[in-house]
């Protein structure tokens, strides 16, 4: 068509979040629906983001995927899935008015290239923001507006509160079709901004059972899981709401740590077990809590995912304190000057009350190095042509 530009690209950006109140196990499988409410931090994508440019052309023989720069399976099913559902509403805003970058057959195939700023091999979850980045972009490219978290729970679950910035809810729903299992902003990255997210990166040897294959075996078989979804998280929920409202950190951190701590326990009653947690992480949790009872409050407060991984939340005045504690606990090897990434923080000194109180029996090494980060806001569109991560043939450019 006479003026039509042969290609047609998008670029966005996704972040990362952290659940304070865990999402474990399906009621429905296919559509990615969870047997209870959950609850997360998204946080800064200054720190850690997934990129996705995602581009169309009626040149195009097929759809395509490349993953940091390698070419990746796009049968994924649920990969698939998100893309059928994008292209479902485009199809159904066609009706409406013009709301694409430029008009666009849906017969085209699309290239999607996506990268990480953080390495996959951190063990840090990237599948929440790879979906959610996944299905802005789209939404982006196909001029679609509206609740997408939904999309976005069809490809991971946790991926529907990286669609949101700030502090983030994951109601579970009760329809079986899933309409009503969507995500929704409880406060913005705003809210408090005196709150920190440390990263603690441990030293792992090898990959854990992932999230989904764990989390059904723990439907199958651990009655703590059932009684956890029932009776446990929906006071949890609501007293977390509050909590955040008030930033109550007290509040806010014994109740993500004890959520923590009954998430990994139905880890543990699922049957076999499961066990992400590692001897460091052990150390991590046992850090904490005498660094907290140090000082008579709650100052630290740690949480983990499916993996050996700490993430401390904290609050900006502790941050100088506790990265020095960590040091101590965990002394870096030879990249000490790089062992903490992200956002700066002074040195501070211990005294020796606090060393002996807290810094037991320092395990040197064990710790690789610690993240700074703080809440963030959802995904972004980039407007700078040059950031695209597909070049003029549709193909990831080199330096992508
Ligand atoms: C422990 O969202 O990765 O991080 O829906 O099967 O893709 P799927 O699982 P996923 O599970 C995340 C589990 C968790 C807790 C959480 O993020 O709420």
């Amino acid at each position: 068509m006479a003026g039509e530009k042969p290609l047609t690209v998008v670029t966005c950006t996704a972040p990362v979040n952290i659940a304070v109140i865990k999402y474990w196990g399906k009621r429905d499988e296919e559509l990615i629906l969870p047997i209870n409410s959950s609850l997360s931090v998204t946080l800064h994508q200054d720190q850690l983001k997934t990129t996705t440019t995602a581009a169309i052309s009626r040149d195009f023989k097929e759809d395509r995927l490349w993953l940091n720069g390698e070419a990746a399976d796009v049968g994924h099913p649920r990969l698939q899935s998100c893309l059928r559902e994008m292209r479902r509403l485009a199809r159904k805003r066609r009706g409406g008015s013009a709301g694409a970058v430029v008009p666009l057959s849906l017969a085209y195939k699309v290239h999607v290239a996506s990268v990480n700023n953080f390495p996959t091999a951190a063990g840090l979850a990237s599948s929440a923001a790879g979906y959610a980045c996944l299905v802005h972009t789209l939404a982006r490219l196909y001029g679609v507006e509206g609740e997408l978290s939904e999309v976005a729970r069809q490809g991971s679950g946790s991926a529907c509160r990286s669609m949101l910035g700030g502090f983030v809810q994951w109601l579970m729903g009760e329809r079986p079709d899933g309409k009503d299992s969507i995500a929704q902003q409880v406060a913005p990255e705003t809210h408090w901004p005196e709150l920190r997210v440390l990263i603690l990166v441990v030293s792992a040897e090898k990959k854990p059972v992932g999230s989904t294959a764990g989390m059904q075996t723990s439907v199958d078989t651990s009655p703590l899981l059932k009684h956890r979804a029932e009776a446990v998280v929906p006071e949890r929920m609501a007293q977390m709401i509050q909590f955040i409202q008030q930033r109550d950190f007290e509040g806010f951190g014994q109740l993500t740590m004890k959520d923590s701590n009954q998430f990994h326990a139905t880890c543990l009653d699922t049957f076999p077990p499961i066990f992400y947690l590692n001897d460091v992480s052990w150390r991590i949790i046992a850090l904490a809590h005498r660094f907290n009872a140090h000082h008579g409050k709650t100052k630290v407060a740690y949480t983990f995912d499916a993996g050996p991984n700490a993430v401390v939340f904290t609050l900006a005045d502790t941050v100088d304190e506790f990265v020095e504690v960590v040091k101590c606990s965990f002394p870096p090897g030879s990249n000490g000057d790089q062992f903490l990434k992200g956002l700066p923080a002074r040195r501070a000194s211990l005294s020796e009350e606090l060393l002996s109180a807290v810094v037991l029996e320092p395990v040197p090494g064990a710790i690789r190095y610690i993240l700074l980060t703080k809440p963030g806001p959802g995904p972004q569109s980039l407007d700078d042509p040059s950031l695209h991560l597909l070049g003029a043939d549709g193909l990831p450019r080199p330096s992508a």
